[in-house]
């Protein structure tokens, strides 16, 4: 009995205008919602959905400023889901919300919700790569992407308060599988037994709970660059990327933005089934990047600098 991932994130935001800026410019789909919030999905048909902090409704924030207030959980289907709400419908801070899901708080105090999954799972071809001997692309050149378009909600990162409390409730409670681990310091878990490495990354941080980051799944690399230089371009702030995570393998960009802690674009991170061997790492700066550019890129190469320069000093 497991979950298969995040079905929506449910942000509270000081400044619904510029959130609204922020996902369009993201490549997420927006679908109409209520005048009270905004809605947008992923490719796979995640919802990205976005509140005024201060609404009535909202489960409460872990942190202060714009934060998420809650992450919808999914089942492939009833069976599933029942079997993994078993031992969380013991926990005193089980119940039922309005809307009829499941619910519950988190050590970190944060609103967890259950659902049978909304999303359709797509099916995506990277670039392949070609080498001496091994061609895989043939007669086919490889895309230079303008805008990326999320797949799906892969995971989100969170700041424990109390780590052993976090790192228990995820793995004993909701069943999550350990792929990797900085012990005592970090943990990386995933949702289900054959899946993608971490759909949920609890760092310790004592007594200061909080989200690190929220990610976002895309093709292959050169959707995470094309993407990434597009939000560069319209003037989003670069947190830090791109760059390589040597743990769990993915190409990484973070960026500021006005409904959280960073947002993520990522691909081609590990794939892991029963057989994948859990690490165990010390913590260190270079195990969270092999490498990463600090304030991004934005796509004015020297040659393309220097082209628009009218000095005729264009050809390097
Ligand atoms: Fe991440």
């Amino acid at each position: 009995m497991a979950l298969n991932g995040i079905d929506a994130i449910v942000f509270g935001v000081a400044d619904m205008a510029e959130a609204k800026r922020f996902l369009d410019d993201w490549g997420v789909a927006p679908v109409a919602a209520p005048p009270d919030r905004l809605v947008y999905r992923t490719r796979d048909g995640a919802e990205v959905i976005v509140r005024r902090h201060d609404a009535a409704d909202l489960p409460p924030a872990i942190e202060s400023g714009n934060t998420v207030r809650e992450v919808v959980w999914a089942a492939a289907n009833a069976q599933e889901l029942d079997g993994t709400l078993e031992k969380l419908r013991g926990l005193p801070n089980f119940g039922i919300g309005s809307d009829g899901l499941p619910r519950v708080t988190d050590p970190n105090g944060l609103s967890l919700a259950f659902r049978v999954s909304n999303r359709t799972p797509v099916t995506v071809k990277p670039t392949q790569p070609n080498a001496p001997g091994s061609h895989q692309r043939v007669n086919q050149r490889s895309p230079v992407h303008d805008q990326a378009h999320p797949i799906n909600i892969g995971h989100v990162v969170m700041f424990a308060a109390d780590f052993a409390a976090m790192r228990s409730f995820y793995t004993e409670e909701l069943g999550f599988i350990i792929s990797d681990e900085y012990p005592g310091h970090g943990v990386f878990t995933r949702c289900q037994p054959v899946g993608d490495h971490h759909n949920a990354f609890i760092l310790n941080r004592p007594g200061r709970p909080g989200i690190n980051h929220v990610a976002f799944t895309v093709a292959d690399i050169h959707e995470v660059i094309g993407g990434g230089i597009a939000m560069s371009k319209k003037g989003w702030k670069t947190e830090i990327g791109p760059g390589r995570h040597p743990i769990s393998s993915a190409y990484f960009w973070y960026f500021e933005n006005p409904l959280a802690p960073p947002l993520e674009y990522y691909a081609d991170e590990d794939y892991c089934t029963e057989e994948w061997k859990p690490g165990t790492f010390e913590r260190k700066p270079e195990l969270f990047a092999e490498w990463a550019i600090v304030g991004g890129i934005d796509g004015k190469t020297r040659r393309q600098v220097r082209a628009s320069d009218q000095s005729g000093r264009g050809h390097a």
